[in-house]
């Protein structure tokens, strides 16, 4: 099968296991980000894929052939791999300049290159710094480079691990959607690991969540976001008001209404996961699935259609502060605790304020509680 696929892999640095069968298909021209905490494993399975770590268990296939079976304790070298790797240091090679840096893998093949050449130098902006040395280039600049370097010999696979993490943030974006670009336009199968969820978001076709050395998730980014398989992912893609709840009749009763809980056997503790967005505020007085407007206070707009929203509770403003496009707002729940809306455009309701509060029921997620 074409593409990149790990089989069931395993890895242990001494007696520290850090990889527990972990397996991984990437599709020519696709994108799949690997995204955990720190220390999860995640740069271990890339040097595993690219031959710069010894495999120990598990199998490594590209485009169909085995390149590494760690039964067999075969291993095919990196170089003989069609791999192209970049990693969060660039590691240019600081007496070439920018052209040979980029050819430095081609050997005679290089003049066949140069016309994709000066076209990717020109995509990704660096045209005018083709003679310049790595030492004159910015971090953005730089990790452009490094990604042409790497895709230079037409690879099969891209390895890229954390390859914007040195950037500044106001570059990031720009660069991000440069390398998407230029990435897409090969249609090679591509590995990439971060642990910014916005951006694996961003990038990614398909997003596998690592946690202790395990896949706990594999799916589209949008999969991820509204269906987290479990409270981890759910808290890794942002911010969450948590309700610990007793299951009822296939019901999880919180604060804020009662949660579908079929799934749980009645009686078993449940955790209720609600994000700020998942909140809709109104001004007291007004329809209880108010969702507000430009004005301070709108007119209630009606839910979209299929979004359910539990009855609305009225709970009294702490603070609320505008973030631009949207308002945070912070309440008060009855037991004393807080709860953090986030909703679009702007509504500052004073601190003490009782405003209306729903849910919409689709993006509460309901896990059982782990001890
Ligand atoms: N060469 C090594 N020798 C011994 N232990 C290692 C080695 N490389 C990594 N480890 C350990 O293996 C675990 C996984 O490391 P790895 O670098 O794969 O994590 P990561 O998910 O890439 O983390 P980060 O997001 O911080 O880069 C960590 O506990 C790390 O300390
Ligand atoms: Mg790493």
């Amino acid at each position: 099968m074409s593409g990149l696929h790990l089989r069931a892999i395993s890895h242990a640095y001494g007696r520290n296991r850090v990889l527990s069968g972990v397996s991984v298909f990437v599709a020519p021209g696709e994108l799949v980000c690997l995204l955990g905490p720190s220390g999860c494993g995640k740069t271990t399975l890339l040097r595993i894929a690219a031959g710069l770590e010894d495999l120990q268990t598990g199998v490594v296939e590209i485009d169909g052939s085995v390149v590494a079976d760690g039964a067999q304790k075969r291993s095919l070298p990196p170089e003989q791999r069609g791999v192209g790797l970049m990693f969060q240091d660039y590691a240019l090679f600081p007496h070439l300049n920018v052209r040979d840096n980029v050819t430095f893998g081609l050997g005679k093949a290089s003049g066949s290159r140069s016309a994709w050449l000066d076209d990717a130098l020109t995509s990704m902006g660096v045209e005018n710094y083709a003679n310049a040395y790595p030492h004159t280039l910015s971090g953005g600049q730089q990790q452009r480079v490094a990604l042409l370097r790497a895709l230079a010999p037409q690879p099969r696979v891209l390895l890229l691990d954390e390859p914007f993490s040195g950037l500044d943030v106001t570059r990031r974006a720009q660069i991000r959607a440069d390398t998407l670009q230029v990435i897409k336009q090969t249609g090679v199968a591509t590995l990439m690991v971060t642990h910014d969820p916005e951006e694996a978001m961003f990038m990614a076709d398909r997003i596998l969540v690592m946690n202790e050395g395990r896949v706990i998730q594999d799916g589209r980014p949008t999969d991820l976001y509204f269906s987290p398989a479990d409270a981890f992912v759910a808290e890794l893609f942002g911010p969450v008001n948590r309700f610990q709840a007793k299951v009822q009749n296939g019901m999880a009763e919180t604060p804020l209404g009662r949660f579908d809980a079929a799934h749980l056997d009645d009686g078993a503790e449940a955790m209720v996961l609600i994000r700020p967005e998942a909140i809709r505020l109104g001004a007291a007085n007004t329809d209880p699935h108010a969702m507000p407007g430009d004005a301070p206070c709108a007119p209630a707009k009606p839910l979209p259609p299929g979004e359910k929203a539990q009855a609305a509770v009225r709970l009294e403003v702490i603070t609320a502060r505008p973030l631009g496009r949207s308002t945070f707002v912070m309440l008060r729940l009855d037991d004393g605790a807080t709860l953090e809306a986030r909703v679009p455009g702007v509504f500052l309701p004073d601190a003490g304020d009782a405003v209306s509060v729903a849910v919409n029921a689709n993006q509460a997620h309901v896990f059982a509680a782990t001890p």
